[in-house]
Parts: structure tokens; C-alpha cells; sequence
């Protein structure tokens, strides 16, 4: 697969800008004129206009209003400021909801919801999807030639399930194509199992949390169902607005929604982040996480650069605790997303609503609505700051020699399956233990100053020398020789505890784990899955050393060797760390959760042994972290210390001279502050 986008609209620095409300403020045309003047002032360049405005557009079915529209987009015109133009399908007209009620979800519960709130329409609805076509045609046709039209921001967030009968019989045709005769569906799903064969496909219900199959199929579906959606809204911007790019915000790591396959339908890449540092815990894994996911956005878009949609400069509103950030934070989290690629940063929101459910959330203007919060002080530097790295809209990120994989069906998978343990933290990221597993790996390899691409299940693999595969659970045949064709060919895989359990329809794999033929690639039989309670470690002798929890696999050597063994519970002597020469290459297999000192020490006996190159010749202490971008006019650095304490770092040889500073040079060592983030040439 080519990740490889068409690219972000055309502009000559990075964007910079926020959501943008005019739509609220009609009323008080004084505030929308502030607005450019003070937009003026922090540096912006854009602003996504009109995400929730659909009622300002369409007050009446069939009855336009653009002329408020009209002015904004003229204005911003003037200012040579662009327009990223949503389509308004994110909430719908009070008016639509109640003429039409199937456009409202279906709960599992056979309820429809009331009309109101947002990200809340039937997925299938023929009526719904009419609607958004026709406004978005209205908006492609009155706007497609507009000077200040640089993107088309379809939907908002797309997410969610509806149980409707439309939507029932959508999934029951979509298994139909998937498996053409129920035979082969019973038989898949493993139906004999408490009497759930079916004798006619009108039988199948959408929710069934005891048919694992029916539960992964439905989240395939589920969505394709949003994808389609999408594509809907796209097909008249496309056809009537061919050189305007069309993309919609993802959200990360969210749970429903396999942004690898929406990458392959978007113009650009684009996410929305809001990280929610506490900075009472572990700031240092929150970073972690928001430098995974930044990584990813450069996965689905082939390297090339992407933008980030959605941010808060200051708090957001909905967390448990809404607590501000820290100084530094925020420059550090906008400087994160940029050293991994991002071209665009926005914030959500421009200005404080007056009422409303996000009045309290962050804003570059707030209600006192003037220039001298702390909040547009900031933005406003921020601004000034990325105005100076403008070269960068050119700079890629080089290809690191490490890839990690990530895959929602895998997650899936092991989501709908009862026995694994089922991780509780709480936190805006998901916190499953596929991702946080994803995250264990990404951060051992980050903190031996290794860079790493993330990769999906259909990326090229051959240029990398280290795979990492975290519990890669659902593992069919074609993928199966994947990796073991990169092995042969020299490539060195991890693989973790949960490898290799089931196949497409969530049936295990038969003849021993890992299945789909990696048993051997590994050279281990996986017997038995322990799943530890909160409180059990597990410790860990050998070449690796530590403690391990939640998970820990009986493992047998079938012709791998030991790098680190259990030497407590009752399977002590029993591998846990093993090594495998296979064809050219090796493959690794890690049977328990090993607590970060342990899987750091493995990574770092990887490193040596694989000869990998570190982001930067010198050792980083614990949270700090190096990134670059390059081009052919040279190579930024960007240095984070992303914890609470000030951290010194030796430079050895090296030395390194600020950003827009000649005059600071770096030699010896250097002191980072508490959430310092510094900017290099190199
Ligand atoms: C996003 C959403 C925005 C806004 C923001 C608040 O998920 O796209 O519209 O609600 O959250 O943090």
C-alpha cells in the first residue's frame, strides 16, 4: 500500500489557525471584525469554518443562507488568510432530526435518541446522506472558485454505531458479500456454539457481545459504514471542486475506526490531539503516546507532511480534572507535532462560545475577548515561532530503520475475546492492552534514541531492518508469510505475548501458538496464557533482567534459545525473552508484559546486536527525547524534555547550534528545563 497523499492545500509556510465559530456570532458583527484583527495579530493563516453551522446554512429545508458565509470567506480573502470549509454532517438541524427521525441513532438498546447533541447520525440513512450531499453540493457550487477555499474539512470526528433496522440490514448485506453462503458464515463464526447457526440471513442481529466473530465483523462494519458515509459527502466536492483537497479529522488511536483504511480515501492526513498532561503522573507516557500517534499521521500519509486539526492552547473542558498547562507545555506539544511532520497545527477553538457545552473549554480569545489573556500571549509567540520554521513545510522526516506495526482489526479482535486481561487505566487515550502495548514498545525504542515508523499491515516492509509486532493477536496466512518472508531476507522481528492467536473470523489458530505457521518463524510453542492480577510481578533473569506483569506466557523452545527466563512462579526456568535465527535474519518473541527498565535492556541488546543508528550519537536521559526534519537545504533538530524535572545532557563530541540563533552554540552539555523543547540546525 502507498500512504503516499496528494498532498496539503498549497501554502507557503506552515497553517496556523483554529476552528472558527462566525456562525455564533452573527448578531454582533463588531466581534466577527476583532476577530481578523486579533487573528492578524497571533500569526494565523486559517481557520476551519462552518463544522457545526449546517442550521446558519440551511435555517429551513431547502432554504439557504450563505451571506454570512459569504463575508467571512471574503474577508478572510482580503487578510490572505484560507478557509479550510467543513461540511456541516457533524450535528444536525434541530428541523431534520424531528421531520426525519430515522437520520437519529438506534441505541443497542432499540431506543432512538432524541433529536440534539452531535456525532449522532444513523450511519445508513438514505435521507441523511441525500441531505449532506445536497448542502455539500450547495457549498462546492457556491464556493468551489473561492480564493480563500484551501481544504474541504468533511464531517467532524466521524465515530459511534447506530442498531437501526437500515443498519441492520446493511450489516446483513455486507456479510452477504463477506461470505456469500450462510454455510460459510456459521462455520466462521464457530455458530454451533450455544445454537447460534443461522437459517436466513434476515436472522442476524447487529449486537451480540457472546458471538466474538459477529462482534469483530460488526466493527469491520461498522467502519466501512462510516467510510461510505464519507465517501458520500466527498463524491460532489470531488466532482465539482477537483483541485480542492478533501480530508476529515481523525482522532488518534480511537477505538472504531481503522484510520489506515481512511487514509487510503482522504486527500491529506489530518488529527485532532489533545493530549491532557497531568502533571502529577507520568507526564514523560503521556508524551509517549502523543508522539505515537504523530508517528502514525506520517505512516498514513507516506512520510509526507500532515496536519494537526485540533489541539487546546490552554485546558480542554471535559476531562475529570480541566487543568491548565503548564508553561511550556503547550509549545512543547505544538513542537512535538511538528518535529514529527506536521504542517498545520489548529487549535480547537478560535474564541470562547458564550453558552453552549464548550464555553469553559480553551480558546485563543476568551470572553474578555482582548489581546492580553496569558492564554493569546502565548499563541500569539507560538505563531511568531512557527512563522520562523516556514522552511520546514518542506522538510520530511527521515525513514527510520525500525517499524512498528498497528492494527485495529488485531485490537478488535482481541477486544471481542473473552480471557485475555482487560487493562483498566483511565485517561483520553484508549488505554486497551493492545495499544498500551503498542506504547510499552514504542516508548523502549524511543528511550534507546531510536527512531521509529508506524506501519499498517499493508505497508512496504522491506527497508527496515527491525519489525516490532505488539501482540499481534489476529495474524491470517498472507500476512503470516510476510513476515516471514522479511525474515528470511534478514529482517528481524519482535514478536510479543498474544502473537498469532486467531485467524479472520476470530477462531484460534489450531496446531499450537503462535499460529499461521510463526510458530516456527519464532522457534516457541506458547502453551498457556497467565494473566496476572494488578499486584503480581513476575521476575525476569537472564541477558534481560527486571519484572514482568499482567501477562506472562508457558513457552517451550522449539529451536530458539533463551535471553531471559521466569524465575518465579511456578513456571520459573521457563523462557520469557527468546532469540531465533531464521533464513537471514532473527526473530525475537517477548512472552510476558515486561515493565519498561526490562523491555529498555532488551531493545537495547537489540540495538547493539542489530547495529541500529540512534536520532542522535549521544545518550538521552530518561523523557528526553530528539526528533528531526530534512530537506535538501539541511536538517532541524528539536529537542524535549518532556518531564517535570530539569535534565543535563552530554554532547560528547557534538555540537549544536540554535534555531535562528546562530550566535548559540551547544557544546559539552547542556541543561533542559522542566517542559523545555529546543530548536536546532544541525
Ligand atoms: C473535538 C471536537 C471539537 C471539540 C473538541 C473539544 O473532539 O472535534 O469539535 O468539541 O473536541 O476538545
Amino acid at each position: 500500500m502507498d500512504y503516499q497523499k496528494k498532498g496539503i492545500p498549497k501554502q507557503t509556510g506552515l497553517f496556523y489557525g483554529a476552528d472558527y465559530n462566525p456562525d455564533q456570532w452573527q448578531h454582533a458583527p463588531e466581534i466577527l471584525e476583532r476577530d481578523i484583527a486579533l487573528m492578524k495579530e497571533v500569526g494565523v493563516t486559517s481557520a476551519s469554518i462552518g463544522i457545526f453551522a449546517w442550521t446558519a446554512l440551511e435555517p429551513q429545508e431547502g432554504r439557504y443562507q450563505f451571506e454570512w458565509l459569504d463575508r467571512i470567506m471574503d474577508r478572510f480573502a482580503e487578510e490572505g488568510m484560507f478557509v479550510f470549509l467543513a461540511t456541516p454532517s457533524g450535528s444536525k438541524p434541530i428541523w431534520l432530526s424531528e421531520k426525519y427521525p430515522e437520520v437519529r441513532r438506534l441505541g443497542i438498546d432499540g431506543l432512538r435518541e432524541n433529536s440534539g447533541r452531535r456525532h449522532n447520525h444513523c450511519l445508513s440513512s438514505k435521507v441523511y446522506r441525500e441531505k449532506t450531499r445536497a448542502i455539500n453540493t450547495a457549498l462546492a457550487e457556491r464556493y468551489g472558485q473561492h480564493p480563500a477555499l484551501a481544504l474541504w474539512h468533511v464531517g467532524n470526528e466521524f465515530s459511534g454505531e447506530c442498531h437501526c433496522e437500515h443498519c441492520r440490514l446493511a450489516f446483513q448485506n455486507w456479510l452477504k458479500e463477506r461470505y456469500h453462503t450462510l454455510d460459510a458464515l456459521n462455520d466462521a463464526w464457530w455458530s454451533a456454539f450455544w445454537n447460534h447457526t443461522y437459517s436466513d440471513w434476515g436472522e442476524i442481529q447487529t449486537h451480540d457481545p457472546s458471538i466474538d466473530a459477529l462482534q469483530l465483523d460488526w466493527m469491520r462494519f461498522v467502519n466501512d459504514q462510516h467510510v461510505l458515509f464519507m465517501l458520500n459527502e466527498m463524491e460532489p466536492l470531488r466532482e465539482l471542486t477537483p483541485g480542492i483537497p478533501c480530508t476529515t479529522n481523525f482522532m488518534g488511536t480511537h477505538e472504531s475506526t481503522n484510520y489506515w483504511q481512511w487514509a487510503e480515501h482522504v486527500d491529506c492526513i489530518a488529527n485532532d490531539l489533545y493530549p491532557l498532561p497531568d502533571d502529577r503522573k507520568d507526564t514523560w507516557r503521556n508524551a509517549i503516546r502523543a508522539d505515537f500517534i504523530h508517528t502514525m499521521m506520517r505512516g498514513m500519509s507516506g512520510g509526507k507532511p500532515w496536519m494537526l486539526m485540533e489541539c487546546s492552547p490552554s485546558s480542554v473542558n471535559w476531562g475529570g480534572i480541566n487543568q491548565l498547562k503548564r508553561p511550556g507545555v503547550h509549545r512543547q506539544e505544538v513542537l512535538q507535532a511538528v518535529a514529527n511532520g506536521a504542517s498545520t497545527v489548529h487549535y480547537f477553538q478560535w474564541r470562547k462560545g458564550r453558552g453552549g457545552f464548550e464555553k469553559y473549554h480553551g480558546a485563543v480569545v476568551d470572553h474578555e475577548g482582548s489581546n492580553r489573556s496569558r492564554v493569546f500571549q502565548d499563541c500569539a509567540a507560538i505563531g511568531a515561532e512557527l512563522k520562523s520554521l516556514a522552511p520546514l513545510g518542506e522538510h520530511d522526516c527521515p525513514t527510520a530503520e525500525v517499524a512498528l506495526l498497528y492494527d485495529w482489526e488485531s485490537r478488535w479482535a482481541l477486544k471481542s475475546s473473552k480471557g485475555p486481561k482487560v487493562l483498566k487505566e483511565e485517561g483520553p487515550f484508549a488505554s486497551d492492552l493492545y495499544s498500551e502495548t503498542c506504547f510499552d514498545h514504542y516508548e523502549a525504542l524511543t528511550q534507546n534514541g531510536l527512531s521509529v515508523d508506524v506501519v499498517s499491515t499493508k505497508s512496504d516492509l522491506s527497508h527496515y531492518k527491525v519489525l516490532v509486532l505488539p501482540a499481534l493477536y489476529f495474524v491470517e496466512d498472507a500476512l503470516a508469510s510476510r513476515i516471514r518472508a522479511f525474515v528470511e531476507k534478514g529482517g528481524n522481528v519482535v514478536g510479543t505475548y498474544l502473537t498469532a492467536y486467531v485467524d479472520s473470523s476470530n477462531r484460534c489458530h489450531l496446531g499450537g501458538f503462535p499460529g499461521a505457521g510463526l510458530r516456527e518463524v519464532f522457534g516457541i510453542w506458547n502453551e498457556e496464557l497467565d494473566n496476572l492480577h494488578d499486584e503480581t510481578r513476575v521476575i525476569l533473569e537472564g541477558e534481560v533482567q527486571g519484572v514482568a506483569r499482567d501477562l506472562a506466557e508457558r513457552i517451550h523452545l522449539e529451536g530458539a534459545s533463551t535471553l531471559a527466563q521466569a524465575a518465579s512462579e511456578f513456571y520459573a526456568g521457563h523462557p520469557l525473552v527468546t532469540h531465533m535465527d531464521y533464513g537471514e535474519g532473527s526473530a525475537c518473541y517477548i512472552a510476558a508484559r515486561l515493565e519498561m527498565p526490562a523491555l529498555c535492556a532488551f531493545y537495547q541488546h537489540l540495538r547493539e546486536k542489530v547495529g541500529l543508528e540512534r536520532t542522535v550519537a549521544c545518550d538521552l536521559p530518561q523523557g528526553v527525547v530528539f526528533r528531526k526534519r530534512k530537506s535538501a537545504d539541511g536538517t532541524l533538530g528539536f529537542l524535549f524534555n518532556y518531564t517535570r524535572e530539569t535534565k543535563r545532557i552530554g554532547l560528547g563530541e557534538g555540537k549544536w547550534f540554535a534555531f535562528g540563533e546562530p550566535e548559540t552554540i551547544y557544546a559539552g552539555s547542556l541543561e533542559l528545563a522542566p517542559y523545555a523543547t529546543l530548536t536546532l540546525r544541525l
